[in-house]
């Protein structure tokens, strides 16, 4: 459930019109809504309800300052994946030590930095990275809490870009090597193996290859048992998908009772860590645009829309489906089948194709669930300013990232003498 709903036809951001919006901030722009965040942030964390537990929320979903500083104050952890999430997490007053680091390229200065911040764990991907992250804190004469992603060889059944836990993945370690890699680890001077961690991939719409992932992973934790290691938590990823279309996937409440449910069997001292993003943030957004122009061609007609590919890619990327309605239906015009296609010069330049819509030039359409990888995946592409982004509090309408400006195009670029 979110809080953009129309009232006598007109679409709103909890208690402001959309049209308020633009009117003020103009288009295209992302507008966040921070009951819908709380909202769904707080799913998870009561139905993890007595489980000892951490949500750590997946920054690369949306890492405006204002988003991460609605989950500081939320107490949420944070998934990262670069020095730079890092960053903006403490710029936003989150605290380090709820932080875990996942990817599967580290560098020594990001290692360095989260060491230097405390962070709760790193998420190791490679027995190269592991000797690295080693090698880093014995420079800085500290040890570092670190978990292994193990890769547990399970289909998530999802678009293959966002599958992560198959053999062919390049993400975290092979089922089979795993133990033998937590044996190294655990023989290391400068590091403590804390936790195992897993992610399998993004928009699962079943519970099963979740609970398929843990199964494997329990076993792992207690052969590690039996050979002295000890594990404190597991962190069993993000990936939980949304409804975009007609997707039924669990709700989070579901998901984490499967989960929980099969840890309080014989896993109950585990510390439970989630990383959820996209629940968490994909229908908490939506992005506003404006119809510059309605062109019919022979076959097809379009509305050219003042939203492109660099601002809103997922669709462009993944042919993802993301819902695209009327700011105001309340306006009397011919509904028609549209593409609704951006300004950009690729042919792979739309955010929705065969679309029903009641529109004329100059009126505002709105793309939904537009909160995760939305903003964070826009581009430059074209010379094209990225979007404003605000974010709506009840009647409260804040400013939280400002459109970028011409200059802002060229910051840091040089001319020849
Ligand atoms: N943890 C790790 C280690 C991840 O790699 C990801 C997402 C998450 C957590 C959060 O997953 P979520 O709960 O959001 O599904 N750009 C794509 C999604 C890429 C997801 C990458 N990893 C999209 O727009 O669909």
């Amino acid at each position: 459930m979110d809080y953009f709903q129309y009232q006598q036809q007109r679409l709103y951001a909890e208690n402001v019109p959309v049209t308020d919006i633009t009117d003020q901030y103009g288009t295209p722009c992302y507008i966040y809504s921070r009951s819908t965040i709380e909202r769904h942030w707080k799913a998870f964390d009561e139905a993890l309800g007595e489980q000892p537990h951490l949500v750590c929320y997946a920054v690369k979903a949306n890492s405006n300052l204002g988003v991460l500083s609605v989950m500081a104050k939320l107490g949420s952890g944070f998934d990262i994946v670069s020095g730079g999430e890092l960053a903006r997490v403490i710029e936003a007053g989150g605290d380090p030590a709820r932080v875990v680091f996942s990817g599967v390229a580290k560098t020594e200065a990001e290692i360095a930095f989260a060491l230097e911040q405390g962070i709760k764990c790193f998420n190791v991907e490679s027995p190269s990275e592991l000797k690295r992250i080693n090698r880093v804190a014995g420079s800085m004469s500290v040890t570092a809490p670190i978990s292994i992603r193990v890769n547990p060889d399970v289909d998530a059944k999802t678009h293959p870009y966002i599958s992560t836990g198959l053999k062919a993945n390049k993400f975290g370690i092979d089922w089979e090597q795993s133990l033998d890699i937590y044996r190294q680890a655990a023989g290391m001077a400068h590091l403590t193996v804390v936790g195992m961690d897993c992610h399998i991939g993004s928009q699962l719409t079943d519970v099963a290859p979740f609970v398929d992932a843990l199964e494997r992973l329990l076993g792992l934790i207690d052969q590690l048992k039996a050979e002295g290691i000890e594990i404190d938590h597991l962190d069993v990823g993000g990936g939980l998908g949304v409804t975009y279309q007609d997707e039924k996937p669990p709700l989070p409440a579901d998901y984490v009772k499967a989960v929980v449910e099969r840890l309080q069997k014989d896993h109950a001292y585990l510390s439970l860590i989630m990383e959820p993003g996209r629940a968490i943030m994909a229908n908490a957004g939506i992005m506003a645009t404006k119809v510059e122009f309605i062109k019919q061609g022979s076959e097809k007609n379009f509305a050219l829309v003042d939203a492109g590919m660099n601002d809103m890619l997922r669709p462009s990327l993944y042919s993802a489906w993301m819902d695209i309605v009327e700011v105001d239906r309340s306006l009397e015009r011919e509904t028609r089948m549209y593409d609704v296609v951006g300004p950009v010069c690729e042919t792979g330049d739309f955010i929705g194709k065969d679309r029903s819509l009641s529109i004329d030039e100059g009126d505002l359409l709105v793309q939904r669930s537009a909160g995760a990888y939305g903003f964070t995946m826009a581009s430059n592409y074209n010379s094209r300013c990225r979007p404003a982004e605000i974010m709506v509090d009840k009647d409260q309408v804040y400013l939280v990232r400002e459109r970028e400006s011409l200059p802002d195009l060229w910051k840091g670029e040089h001319k020849l003498p």
